[in-house]
């Protein structure tokens, strides 16, 4: 009795949200029921499409492993709500109002190898929003059409990927380098977006020639610019770009030759200058040591000190009148 009176309001909140979960945890589906205007069955399928939604539906069943709130108006996915989910292994989100994934939104969703964000409002995907779903195989996200943007590292955590459909979006460039290195990706969709074929889609369009079984609708596939190449699949531009954009790359090396070449021709300028006046100082230094031997072979002709410096002189001397 006098222990009562000693817990917080905070610890009782506590006490009361685990006998909560521990009477909900064991079979949520029929203690917690379903939630409004969705229909549950007994194989934890939760199926509230086309209900007008506009939130999350509330008091999903935790152990829920398929969840389709496909065709509503959902605005915003609830982290704290959805990740509650952990065994979620599917989840159709398509044709909804969603604007923004943030990179809390999957943070618990380690099973999840469905998801479908089809038809939505999404704007760009940052680097983290796929991070957590390690299991997860098929991602579609198609007709999202303000879609412009998809962090390269968006893709890079998700191992298991196999099916990846960012179709119609408003895609106009996509660097590949993590896609490119997933292990199990055999389908990807890309067509109906605006694809700009430059210098930075060459990866991708290269891609597209060399493994085009890969990629659905490959037909559809196509830029949208630059104006000479609209309208030409991605996998007919890819050696042409390789080219074009090869040649963009000579021009910088022409430019580092011409440097080169310049500095080159500067050093050579410069030494051989000062080469030339080292040899016409050596040349006159030479000349005034020849002149003072001579001197000396004219004032002591017959002294011992200049004998040997005399032989000397006129070896040298006998050259230069031999070629003259
Ligand atoms: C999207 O959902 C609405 C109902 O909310 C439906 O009328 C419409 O046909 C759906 N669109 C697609 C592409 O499924
Ligand atoms: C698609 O992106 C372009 C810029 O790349 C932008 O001008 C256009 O408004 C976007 N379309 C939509 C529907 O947001
Ligand atoms: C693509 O992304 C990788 C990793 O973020 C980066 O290192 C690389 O420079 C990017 N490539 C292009 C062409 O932007």
């Amino acid at each position: 009795m006098r222990l009562l009176p000693e817990p917080s309001a905070q610890s009782l909140r506590l006490i009361c949200l685990l006998i909560f979960v521990m009477g909900v945890a064991p079979s949520p589906v029929m203690t917690a029921g379903c939630p409004d205007r969705c229909v549950c069955d007994d194989q934890l399928v939760v199926q509230c499409s086309g209900q007008q939604l506009i939130d999350l539906p509330r008091e999903l069943p935790l152990a829920t492993r398929q969840l389709i709130i496909s065709n509503n108006r959902i605005k915003e996915l609830p982290a704290l709500q959805l990740n509650y989910l952990s065994d979620l292994v599917y989840l159709d989100c398509s044709n909804n109002s969603l604007t923004e994934i943030s990179e809390s939104t999957f943070g618990n969703l380690r099973k999840l190898a469905y998801l479908d964000l089809s038809f939505n409002n999404l704007a760009q995907i940052d680097d983290r929003t796929f991070g957590p779903l390690g299991s997860l195989v098929m991602l579609r996200m198609t007709d999202n059409p303000g879609l412009s943007e998809i962090h390269p590292d968006a893709f890079a955590e998700n191992a298991a990927l196999q099916v990846l459909d960012i179709s119609r979006n408003n895609l106009t460039s996509l660097n590949i380098s993590t896609l490119i290195a997933l292990p199990a990706l055999r389908s990807l969709g890309l067509s109906g977006n605006p694809w700009r074929c430059d210098c930075d889609t060459e990866d991708l369009c290269l891609w597209v020639q060399v493994e085009g079984f890969k990629f659905q609708d490959e037909v559809r596939t196509v830029c949208r610019g630059p104006s000479a190449l609209s309208g030409l699949r991605l996998a007919e531009v890819g050696m042409r770009l390789r080219m074009d954009c090869h040649q963009m790359l000579g021009y910088w090396d022409y430019l580092f030759f011409i440097g080169i070449g310049f500095v080159i021709f500067s050093a050579g300028t410069v030494s051989a200058w000062v080469m030339g006046v080292l040899m016409v100082l050596y040349e006159r230094y030479d000349k005034r040591k020849e002149d003072e031997n001579e001197d000396e072979n004219e004032e002591g002709g017959a002294g011992e000190g200049g004998h040997v410096g005399g032989n000397q002189g006129n070896g040298h001397l006998s050259k230069p009148a031999m070629e003259v």
